[in-house]
């Protein structure tokens, strides 16, 4: 009984150090200067500088890979982050889209902040407890 936990720890060690050899890509693509979003919007009214830091990790070519994500598995989930964000919407790529996706694509007012979540959650348990459907 009192090898179990031993015996756990030396499985765990293993699969660990085993893990790391499945490193997946965390490369950053080559950025045309001219195809950024920096470019075509300009970065006048702020909006780029938002985009930069809330954003460009998982949406942009500039991916900043911290120290940890050279670490199984946090280095997959990053990776798969980063490749999943790219795909969506790449701010580096941005003369790849149309003018209508790259408006669709900068509606922030049309997406839900907490808060707007937190409303609708409200009024969706208020309308609950009173019996309606609505
Ligand atoms: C931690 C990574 C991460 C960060 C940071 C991030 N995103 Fe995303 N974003 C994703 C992923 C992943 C998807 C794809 C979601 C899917 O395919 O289900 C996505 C999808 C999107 C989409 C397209 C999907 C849609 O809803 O129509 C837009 C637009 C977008 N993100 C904008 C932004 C903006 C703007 C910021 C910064 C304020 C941001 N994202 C920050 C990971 C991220």
């Amino acid at each position: 009984m009192s090898r179990r936990p031993k015996q756990a720890a030396v499985v765990f060690v293993i699969a660990f150090a085993a893990a790391q050899l499945v490193r997946p890509e965390r490369a950053n693509p080559a950025t045309e200067p001219s195809r950024t979003i920096q470019a075509h919007v300009g970065t006048a009214n702020g909006l780029v500088a938002v985009l930069d830091r809330a954003c460009r990790d998982c949406h942009s070519n500039a991916t900043v890979w911290p120290w940890y994500t050279q670490i199984a598995p946090a280095s997959w989930l990053m990776a798969h982050g980063v490749t999943k964000g790219r795909k969506a919407v790449n701010f580096s790529e941005w003369a790849a889209y149309s003018a209508e996706q790259q408006r669709l694509l900068l509606h922030p007012e049309t997406r839900l902040s907490a808060r707007d979540i937190e409303t609708i959650c409200a009024a969706t348990h208020h309308a609950e407890a009173n019996g309606s459907n609505r």
